[in-house]
């Protein structure tokens, strides 16, 4: 289930990232990046490059493998990766949570993929990963993200000063969660 293609809409999908994807991620970040800019951290031009991709990814996978992190990819009818999701800061044991980041090609936004993918990741985190718990952060004015995040279920939580180094400053972020269930603690991982 987890390593699907999950449909978004007619023309888009989920599925979970691999080094293939590197080429496209760089063109759409790049067609992106100032779309981007006052949400993101400073990147190297290298970033923005096929090779700075795969490096990405190859680091995202190795944490995948060791149950840290999950990539996901949004990818159009031609299966090209247009955007990413990621479970990152993967813990089990008392805690089992992950935080969630996210960004959308600059060409598809507005569209309601966002809300979409994420409302797929509760699921299959509560399902597949048997998580607890996700959490996301944005900047104080990310209307667009923390508007994704409330038609989602995801509740806030608290304010971090000075939280992330965003767009060449230390910016105060606000904090939100969802609590996926509240069962037993169940899988492998204890
Ligand atoms: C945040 C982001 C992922 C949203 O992707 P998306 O596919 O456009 O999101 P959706 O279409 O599902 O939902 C966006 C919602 O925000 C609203 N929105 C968008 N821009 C807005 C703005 N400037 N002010 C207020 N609301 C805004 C939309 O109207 C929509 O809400 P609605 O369904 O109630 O009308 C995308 O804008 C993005 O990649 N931003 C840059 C990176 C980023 O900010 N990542 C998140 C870091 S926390």
């Amino acid at each position: 289930m987890i390593d699907d293609v999950h449909p978004l809409d007619a023309e888009t999908g989920l599925r979970p990232a691999s080094v293939a994807d590197a080429a496209c991620l760089a063109a759409s970040l790049t067609r992106s990046r100032a779309y981007m800019k006052p949400w993101e951290p400073v990147r190297p031009d290298s970033f923005y490059t096929p090779e700075g991709q795969r490096e990405r990814l190859a680091g995202l996978l190795a944490d995948r493998a060791a149950g840290r992190s999950m990539p996901w990819v949004l990818c159009d009818a031609g299966d090209r990766a247009v955007g990413a999701f990621t479970l990152n800061a993967i813990a089990f044991g008392a805690f089992r949570s992950a935080v969630l980041g996210y960004w959308v090609d600059v060409d598809l936004a507005g569209r309601g993929l966002a809300t979409a993918a994420v409302r797929r990741i509760c699921e299959l985190a509560r399902d597949e990963l048997r998580l607890h718990r996700i959490e996301a952060g944005t900047v104080l004015d990310n209307t667009a993200s923390q508007r994704v995040l409330a038609k989602c279920g995801f509740e806030e939580f608290g304010m971090a000063p000075s939280f992330l180094h965003i767009d060449g400053a230390w910016r105060d972020h606000r904090l939100f969660q969802r609590i996926l269930h509240d069962g037993p603690v169940t899988g492998a991982e204890g």
